[in-house]
């Protein structure tokens, strides 16, 4: 009988062995490296602090290596640092990882994401993204209705040396574009309309997707919330503005005339309709007004925050480094001169300045962490697991700030994305990606370039920029939010030499 026990327990030893060995062999890929996490609250003890996510998420690397997980709340969330997991996920395994979180204030925002930016992958986001690419593609280069708006009205206050907020100007350049891409329209200084825009876009940066805590947890919502009661006013706001233009275009549509993206995206839902089927009508892509008006409001809300920022971070940076203005200056002087404004076809005899540009969207990127990604299957981060449903936030801030790959990365030099001649742009390293890659690339990149080129020139063709006598260098710490905006500041637009007569035109 002993004998017998002594052969039990060595066997189940011996199986118990075989299944541990099993398992260690079987196991394959291992998770990221976790932060500490509790029931419930996550990880959110070791997100506190007073410094923004990109810069706590880049300082973890230290501790955590430069991918890694955490909880948000209930939600597995895995960071990245580094542009080989960044390509990974945008490019190799784009597909796979072109989901979005569902959020309350994205919700609120896009009424439960029929929009293109938070909306889920699939066939109604694709076709989306196909009729507004088409759309952004008669704004391309070669059209002049980009060139005729790009001017910008810089105002007696300028000539007269005074100190100048330039945010609200650039702001109303920049919605002038959009609004002409979307409904053919524009809006002059003062305009209620646009008075009513500005308030409601700074609202809707304020408030959305900023992993507030009624996103992680949303049961919150039944407490009285202050941002949430504030972005249901400026969504309403915004909508009203939406169906007015939305209606006025219904009653004006014509087959034969497509002015703007509401057009455009009016001709795809009619040409649905006309080939009804049960099946492929209109609703099976998803072109509901619902889905119309959110596509539209997400290029506005897409389109202007963004390039108006980072036209505001080139200008700090510009004021900061008067040498780098000149050398713009010079370059626009013996290629352009004086007699025309500057034009898309002469991008490639000013690669200074592009380079410039490329320089403030790597060193102040306008998303530093993206917009999440989610995992719609289970895969792999390089050697780690993911499972489904996780979401991955890619911090652009480190890919663009690792000292691996960058010289001095806090340093603002132009000319790292130059070749050695000086004479052609270039990108000397992987991990840069202002725009994003892969199936979810930002839909406007082309048309932010051409819109940054043509302000930037007509800007530094007319004026020099400088602080303001008494005034301090402007802050070059940034607020996040769901952009990275930088503090308010003031600045003296000079007019150049031979440009003082024309003031009188740009009031
Ligand atoms: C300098 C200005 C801009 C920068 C730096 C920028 C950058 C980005 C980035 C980083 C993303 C997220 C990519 C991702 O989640 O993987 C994005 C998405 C997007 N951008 Fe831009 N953007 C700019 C201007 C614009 C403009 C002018 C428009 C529209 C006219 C636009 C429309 C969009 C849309 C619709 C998306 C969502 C794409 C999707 O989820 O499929 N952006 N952008």
């Amino acid at each position: 009988m002993t004998w017998f026990l002594c052969v039990c327990v060595f066997l189940a030893l011996a199986l118990l062995a075989l299944k541990l060995k099993l398992r260690v062999s079987t196991r394959g890929p291992q998770e990221p490296p976790c932060l500490p996490a509790l029931p419930l609250i996550g990880s959110l003890l070791s997100l506190r602090g007073p410094q923004p996510p990109h810069l706590l998420f880049k300082g973890l690397q230290e501790k955590y290596g430069q991918t890694y997980s955490l909880m948000m709340g209930p939600h597995p969330v895995i960071i990245i640092n580094q542009h080989r997991h960044a390509r990974e996920v945008l490019l190799k395994k784009g597909k796979v990882f072109a989901g979005r979180p569902r959020t309350v204030t994205t919700d609120i925002l896009t009424r439960d994401g029929k929009d293109i930016a938070f909306g889920d992958y699939g066939s109604t986001w694709r076709f989306h993204r196909k009729v507004v690419h088409g759309a952004l593609c008669m704004f391309g280069e070669g059209s002049s209705s980009i060139e005729k708006i790009s001017e910008l009205v810089l105002s007696e206050s300028a000539a007269a040396g005074l100190a100048l907020d330039l945010t609200p100007e650039l702001t109303r350049a920049i919605t002038n574009v959009i609004c002409s891409l979307c409904f053919n329209s524009s809006y002059r200084r003062g305009d209620p309309d646009f008075e009513a825009m500005l308030r409601y876009s700074q609202g809707i940066v304020d408030t959305v997707a900023k992993d507030s805590l009624v996103d992680i947890f949303p049961w919150l919502q039944v407490f009285p919330n202050a941002d949430l009661r504030l972005l249901k006013w400026c969504v309403s706001v915004r909508d009203k503005l939406l169906q007015q233009k939305y209606d006025e275009h219904k009653a004006n549509y014509s087959d034969h005339v497509q002015r703007d993206l509401l057009d455009a995206l009016l001709r795809a839902k009619r040409s649905a309709d006309n080939n009804n089927t049960v099946e492929a009508g209109s609703e099976s892509v998803g072109l509901s007004d619902d889905h119309l008006l959110m596509t539209v409001g997400d290029i506005f809300g897409a389109g202007v925050e963004t390039t108006t920022t980072v036209l505001r971070w080139a200008v700090i940076y510009l004021i900061h480094h008067p040498q780098v203005q000149r050398r713009i200056q010079e370059e626009l002087d013996s290629k352009v001169g004086a007699g025309r404004p500057p034009q898309l076809s002469d991008r490639g005899s000013l690669p200074y300045l592009e380079a410039t540009i490329r320089e403030v969207l790597r060193i102040r990127p306008v998303a530093p962490l993206f917009i999440p990604h989610v995992a719609l299957s289970d895969t792999s981060i390089g050697d780690f697991t993911v499972r489904r449903g996780t979401r991955v936030i890619i911090n652009l801030w480190s890919l663009h700030h690792d000292e691996a790959e960058w010289e001095n990365p806090d340093r603002f030099d132009p000319g790292r994305f130059l070749n050695s001649e000086g004479t052609a742009v270039v990108i000397p390293s992987s991990s840069y990606l202002p725009f994003g890659a892969g199936v979810r690339v930002c839909l406007g990149e082309a048309l932010a370039k051409m819109e940054l080129f043509l302000f930037l020139s007509w800007i530094l063709q007319h004026f020099t920029l400088s602080v303001p006598t008494g005034h301090t260098l402007p802050s070059l710490e940034g607020k996040f939010g769901v952009v990275l905006q930088p503090a308010k500041y003031k600045v003296n637009a000079t007019p150049r030499p031979g440009w003082e007569m024309d003031q009188n035109q740009m009031c």
